[in-house]
């Protein structure tokens, strides 16, 4: 761990002798800085909040500037920040790459314009403007190019120094490998040249929605989940194997043009961005141009986009304000690590303290019992929190959670409030220790902690509250999505005995449900048209609704693709189905046990006696057996196709002719691409030769 060795003394010589207690202080911050940046930066598995850091940073930079006798050159304050591994190939950067300064308000942004305004002669006032763009949360990558060909990707490493990453970088489906003379945005023919050298910096980056999708799937197959997007993408392009890299949806976008060579440099910073992408470069859509007569137009944008930043569907950690001209750029230059042309607007922290109010257990569907954390309800980024769970009764006693407490809550994105622990510091002494209860709070029966887990289960089987949670999850999202069914039917049909089963719900006694209160005609009309619906939702729906241990949304569409229907589900083995690739042993343990289970394979027989789908139709193909259409035809099929199997495709292309190769060569006709495809895709563009999804695959049989 280089980042934490070579503790400094803090001291020096020529300065008076600093305070014992002082020194002792700075060198355990520095030491947690530094080793919190080795977490953040190599590890790529932070143990701190940003905020959590930042407080730690700032503490550090407040006591060496009120302290002069402490400072040193080598404290993390007055580096850049970022490590450099010893894993990969080290590339100097052209030029330092440096950080940004923080405003935290539109008053240090008012201070940050006045500044500029000072520093610059009147005529580059008189066109004074600024670019506002969104601060990308991702990892920072510089890309050369010579001759318009990508030559050498790198991290930003530790600002003069990063990680050479090229055969990563190449897997990114958004990297131009050649740049290109592409027409202008508004569609005029305008020649460009394309720059004999050309370095750029961009960020790296994983959406959200694809973070949170492949977290899903890992934690389905008990592999390993990242903390966030950033870590997730940092993660995906520091491998040592490319193609591991190549799985995963890494996307990118440039912002900065480092060093342009053999073409005219535009005079803006708006117009290389636009240089930018004609060049085929990704440029954020999600970027603005204020004069400097818009400023309040652009601190009024400033604000709306803190309101709506969640929507995006990228992490952001705020927006960067630069002043446009390039030449007022240069005339405005650098302070230390931070250029005074441009400043980085934050918005208020994730995080909030608020006081647990009490601890209450909930009933999950397979009867596990979860604390949930009942808050005195605070705002976070723009959302009211006043529930969180607390995970398990180890959580509560390992964190020492007593009701009463200050806590730390902190939300993000979209998932649900985390509360981080309590603040022991703000106890005042009546504070009371929480104890897990003994019984069942729905059902009253004992509950059991089953040796060496985590977990306390209610293991009555007819205990209510599970079947309740078990009808919420049949009808939600993943699932069934019967709109307007949601945990306070689930409740009042099951306490009603309605529903002893999930099949029971396409037997609901609507009559008598007409009569209860709140349930008026249309009420009624509205729900059962829904339950109604459902029964056609694909296979993979009705499959994940049945909430098999490990079987969520991903692993339920992998099984229907290789089965296409229950029935044929049913009688598969443990064995067979470990064989499907991305079925791990436990998922298909699972399953097995499932419908090894004669009230399961009952249950199913219930739903298809309902009218439910229980088997996907096979699409049949309106091809003649015999005819050959892409006879003499190489093909090449890779990546993960939306509802073929890569031996279904083979298959299908070798019904018709074709014949199916393992790598892209200047021979083969069609590269058949599907989700997550990696270097056998860029292999093609670089040859030029024609890529198919799965839907044109279909769609030229079709033709021929
Ligand atoms: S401009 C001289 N623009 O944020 C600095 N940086 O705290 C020029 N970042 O690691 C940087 N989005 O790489 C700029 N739109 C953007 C950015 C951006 C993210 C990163 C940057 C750096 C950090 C600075």
């Amino acid at each position: 761990m280089e980042a934490r060795e070579g503790m400094d003394t803090g001291q020096n010589p020529n300065q008076k002798l600093a305070d014992p207690t002082l020194v002792a202080r700075v060198q355990q911050l520095r030491e947690a800085v530094r080793y919190h940046q080795y977490r953040y930066y190599l590890l790529d598995d932070p143990k701190l909040s940003d905020q959590e850091f930042d407080a730690l940073f700032r503490e550090l930079q407040q006591m060496e500037a009120e302290h002069p006798e402490l400072r040193s050159d080598d404290s993390p304050t007055v580096r850049v920040g970022g490590v450099v591994s010893d894993r990969f190939a080290k590339t100097r950067h052209p030029m330092p790459m440096l950080s940004l300064a923080n405003a935290f308000g539109p008053a240090d942004l008012g201070a940050w314009r006045e500044r500029v305004k000072r520093l610059l002669p009147g005529d580059d006032l008189a066109r004074l403007a600024y670019v506002v763009e969104p601060k990308f949360d991702g990892l920072t990558v510089v890309l050369h190019y010579e001759q318009g060909r990508f030559v050498l990707g790198a991290t930003r490493g530790d600002g003069e120094v990063g990680e050479t990453i090229t055969p990563n970088l190449r897997t990114v489906r958004l990297l131009p490998l050649r740049l290109h003379a592409n027409a202008g945005a508004d569609g005029s023919a305008a020649e460009i040249e394309v720059p004999s050298r050309l370095v750029v910096r961009g960020e790296a980056y994983v959406d959200k929605a694809d973070f949170e999708a492949f977290n899903l799937r890992q934690s389905e197959q008990e592999s390993r989940t990242f903390a966030n997007p950033r870590n997730f993408a940092a993660g995906s392009l520091r491998q040592l194997d490319s193609s591991i890299t190549a799985t995963r949806p890494v996307k990118l976008w440039v912002y900065q043009a480092l060093i342009l060579e053999g073409a005219p440099m535009p005079p803006t910073h708006s117009g290389t961005l636009a240089y930018l992408q004609q060049l085929g470069l990704p440029i954020c859509p999600d970027i603005r141009l204020f004069s400097d007569a818009e400023f309040d137009d652009l601190v009024a944008y400033v604000t709306e986009f803190g309101e709506r930043r969640h929507e995006l569907p990228y992490e952001v950690d705020g927006l960067v304000i630069k002043v446009d001209s390039l030449e007022a750029q240069a005339r405005l230059g650098y302070t230390g690590k931070d250029p005074r042309w441009a400043i980085a607007y934050k918005y208020a922290g994730q995080e909030a303290v608020t006081k647990l109010l009490d601890i209450v257990v909930a009933v999950g569907r397979t009867g596990v019992i979860t604390p949930n954390a009942v808050l005195e309800p605070v705002q976070i980024g723009g959302v009211t929190v006043s529930k969180a769970t607390l995970h398990n009764e180890d959580y509560v006693r390992d964190l020492d959670f007593r009701v009463g407490d200050q806590v730390l809550v902190k939300r993000a994105g979209e998932v649900i409030p985390k509360v981080l622990r309590p603040l022991v510091e703000l106890r005042d002494g009546h504070e009371e220790v929480w104890q897990m209860p003994q019984v069942c709070p729905v059902c009253g029966q004992p509950l059991v902690r089953p040796e060496g887990e985590a977990a306390t289960y209610c293991v009555n089987n007819a205990c209510p509250a599970q079947l309740v949670r078990s009808v919420e999850h049949f009808v939600g999202r993943a699932a069934m999505d019967i709109e307007g069914f949601g945990i306070k039917q689930a409740e009042l049909f099951v306490s009603e005995g309605y529903i002893r089963d999930l099949a029971d719900i396409y037997h609901l006694p609507w009559e008598t449900i007409r009569t209860l209160e709140g349930y008026g005609d249309k009420r009624v009309e509205n729900l059962q048209a829904g339950v109604e619906e459902s029964k056609t939702r694909p296979v993979a729906c009705l499959l994940t609704g049945l909430g098999i241990r490990f079987v969520g949304e991903v692993v339920a569409e992998m099984l229907v693709a290789r089965y296409h229907s229950l029935d044929l589900l049913m009688q598969a083995s443990a064995e067979e189905l470990g064989e499907i690739p991305g079925i791990g042993s436990r998922i298909a343990d699972s399953v097995a046990d499932y419908f090894a289970l004669e009230p399961n394979r009952a249950l199913i027989q219930k739903f298809a006696a309902a009218g439910v789908r229980v088997a996907d139709e096979v699409v049949e193909e309106s091809h003649e057996p015999g005819a050959r259409p892409w006879e003499g035809q190489v093909f090449v099929v890779t990546g993960t196709l939306p509802s073929m199997t890569r031996d279904e495709a083979k298959e299908y292309i070798e019904a018709r002719g074709g014949k199916v190769t393992g790598s892209v060569s200047s021979k083969t006709d069609y590269v058949v691409v599907g989700e997550n495809a990696g270097s056998k895709l860029d292999k093609a563009r670089q040859l030029g030769v024609r890529t198919l999804e799965e839907a044109e695959l279909r769609a030229l049989a079709e033709q021929s």
